[in-house]
C-alpha cells in the first residue's frame, strides 16, 4: 500500500491548478494565489490563483462569446459531451476521490461514492438535454397557432460549497450545459481542486472554449459583486448557508436575475415506537455521520418516541461508538476532520450550550487530538440525550458529528416540533404503520422526506427545500427548468 505522502505526490504531479478562462488555464491577472490546506493534517497541499474581479469579467466575456454557438449545438451533441465527462470521471475515480479527500477531509470511500454520485448528474442531464420539449397550445381563434419554446437562460454563474466539492458542481453544471447555457463556476475557497480537475475533464471531453469557465478565489465578494453587476449574467445558482443566500437575494434585486438557492437545513429524524429499531439506528447513523455530519440534509434533531427511547439510545450509542475517526486516506476511518476551526468551534458551542441547559453526554463530547494533526479539527462522534427544543443544537444546523436525542410522546407533538424551524430542506421518519406514513409525510413542511430511508439523494429526484432552505430544485426532470426560459409564439395564419 502506498503511504499518504506518496499519494499526495502521485496525485499532484503534472497537474495544473489555474483559472480556466476561455478554454485555457491561466494565472490570475494579479499574479496572486492562496493556499489550499488538508484539513486532516493542516498541511498546505497547493497554491491556486486568487481570482479577481478582472478575472471574473474575463470569464464572463468568454461565456458570453461562447453562448450563441453553444446554445445551438444539437442537444444530442451537448449530451454526448456530458456523457463523456461522466465516463472520464468514473475512469479516473480513484485519482479524483484522492484529491477530494486531501482537500476536503472526507474518508476515501465516501469520496469515491461522491465521484459516482457527481457523474450521475451529468448522465442524468445528458438524457434531459434530449427531452427539452415545447408545447402546442390550443389557440383562441381559428387563424391563430400558439407554440411554447424552452430556451437557455444564457450565461449562468454557479457558486458551490466545500462539503460536496464535485457533486454540487455537477448538479448545477449538468442541467446548465444540457439546457445550452454557458457557465462561470466558483468553487468554495477551501476545495477548489476537485472543480479544477473537473474542468480538465471537460476540456478532454471536447467542451468548446468559453462554455465552462472556473474562477478560484479566496474572497468570494469580488466574484459575486462582478457577476451580479453584469447584465450578461442572467442567473446565479448557489449552494451554501441561508445567511449568504439572503444576501444573494438582495443583490439579485438590482438586475432582476434568476436565482436558485440550496441553503441550510435543520432536519428532523423521527423514530416512532412501531419502527424497525435496528433499521432506524442504521439510518440515523448514515444520515447523521455522513461527511462527518457536514451535509445540509443530515439529521440535526433525532426525535424518539418515549416508549422506545431508552432502547434506541442504547443501541444507537453502541453503534456510534464503533465509528473510527481519522485521516480519510487511511482505510477503516469513517469520520474525517471538520473542514476548519470555525466548524470545530460551532460544534463546541452547540455541545456546551446543550450541556448547560440539561442535556447529558452518552458518548463523546470532546474534540479528538489526532496524531496527524494534534491541533486539528477531528471531533469524537457524540451522542447527547435529553436535548430540548430551546437549545442551540435544536435550532441551528450543527454541521458536525453530534447526534442530539429528543424524546417525544405523540405524533401531533412531534410533527409540531419537527416543523418548528425556519428551515425546510429534509426530514426523515421511521414507522411500519402505512396510514402514519401518509399522515406524517403530508404534514412535514420539508422539500425532501425520507420514509424508512436515510439516503434519499439521487440524480433523478428533485432536491431542494421550502421555507428558508432555498428556492428551486436541482436534479430530476425539474432541475433543468431552472436553466430554461419559457417563450411562446402566437402566430396568425
Ligand atoms: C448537501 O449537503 O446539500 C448535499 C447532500 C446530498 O446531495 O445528498
Amino acid at each position: 500500500m502506498v503511504s499518504i505522502e506518496q499519494v499526495t505526490h502521485i496525485t499532484f504531479e503534472n497537474t495544473q491548478y489555474q483559472l480556466l478562462i476561455n478554454g485555457a488555464w491561466q494565472e490570475s491577472e494579479s499574479g496572486g494565489d492562496y493556499p489550499v490546506t488538508n484539513p486532516a493534517t493542516g498541511e498546505v497541499l497547493m497554491f491556486v490563483p486568487d481570482g479577481t474581479a478582472r478575472d471574473t469579467r474575463a470569464a464572463i466575456d468568454a461565456a458570453a462569446t461562447a453562448l450563441p454557438g453553444w446554445s445551438v449545438v444539437p442537444a444530442v451533441e451537448r449530451a454526448n459531451i456530458l456523457r463523456r465527462v461522466a465516463a472520464l470521471m468514473l475512469e479516473r475515480r480513484e485519482h479524483l476521490a484522492t484529491v477530494m479527500t486531501l482537500e476536503q477531509g472526507k474518508p476515501l470511500t465516501e469520496a469515491r461514492g461522491e465521484i459516482a454520485y457527481a457523474a450521475s448528474f451529468l448522465s442524468w442531464f445528458a438524457g434531459e438535454a434530449e427531452r427539452i420539449y415545447g408545447q402546442i397550445v390550443p389557440a383562441s381563434r381559428p387563424n391563430q397557432r400558439i407554440f411554447v419554446l424552452r430556451q437557455p437562460v444564457g450565461v449562468v454563474a454557479l457558486i458551490t460549497p466545500w462539503n460536496f466539492p464535485a457533486a454540487m458542481l455537477t448538479r448545477k453544471l449538468g442541467p446548465a450545459l444540457a439546457a445550452g447555457c454557458t457557465v462561470i463556476a466558483k468553487p468554495a475557497e477551501q476545495t477548489p481542486l476537485s472543480a479544477l480537475e473537473l474542468g480538465q475533464l471537460f476540456i478532454e471531453a471536447g467542451i468548446p472554449p468559453g462554455v465552462v469557465n472556473i474562477i478560484t478565489c479566496q474572497n468570494p465578494l469580488p466574484f459575486s459583486d462582478t457577476v451580479f453587476a453584469d447584465d450578461r449574467v442572467r442567473k446565479i445558482s448557489f449552494t451554501g448557508s441561508t445567511e449568504v443566500g439572503r444576501l444573494l437575494i438582495r443583490k439579485s434585486a438590482d438586475s432582476v436575475k434568476r436565482i436558485s438557492l440550496e441553503l441550510g437545513g435543520n432536519a428532523p429524524f423521527i423514530v416512532f415506537k412501531d419502527a424497525d429499531l435496528p433499521a432506524a439506528v442504521t439510518g440515523a447513523i448514515m444520515t447523521k455521520f455522513r461527511n462527518s455530519g457536514q451535509t445540509c440534509i443530515c439529521a440535526n434533531r433525532i426525535f424518539v418516541q418515549r416508549d422506545v427511547y431508552d432502547q434506541f439510545a442504547a443501541l444507537f450509542t453502541q453503534e456510534v461508538s464503533k465509528l473510527k475517526v481519522g485521516n480519510g486516506l487511511e482505510p477503516g476511518n469513517v469520520i474525517g476532520p471538520l473542514i476548519d476551526r470555525a466548524a470545530h468551534e460551532k460544534v463546541q458551542r452547540h455541545i456546551d450550550n446543550a450541556l448547560e441547559h440539561g442535556a447529558e453526554v452518552l458518548l463523546g463530547g470532546h474534540p479528538l487530538p489526532h496524531s496527524d494533526n494534534p491541533s486539528g479539527t477531528f471531533w469524537q462522534p457524540t451522542v447527547l440525550s435529553h436535548v430540548s427544543s430551546g437549545m442551540l443544537i435544536s435550532q441551528e444546523e450543527t454541521f458536525g458529528p453530534v447526534a442530539p436525542l429528543i424524546p417525544f410522546d405523540t405524533e401531533a407533538e412531534v410533527i409540531q416540533q419537527a416543523n418548528s424551524t425556519p428551515y425546510g430542506l429534509a426530514a426523515y421518519f421511521y414507522t411500519r404503520d402505512v396510514s402514519r406514513v401518509f399522515r406524517v409525510a403530508e404534514q412535514l413542511e420539508f422539500g425532501i422526506v425520507g420514509v424508512n430511508d436515510a439516503l434519499p439523494s439521487t440524480a433523478q429526484a428533485p432536491f431542494g427545500g421550502v421555507k428558508q432552505s432555498g428556492l428551486g430544485r436541482e436534479g430530476g426532470s425539474f432541475g433543468i427548468d431552472e436553466y430554461l426560459n419559457v417563450k411562446y409564439l402566437s402566430m396568425g395564419i
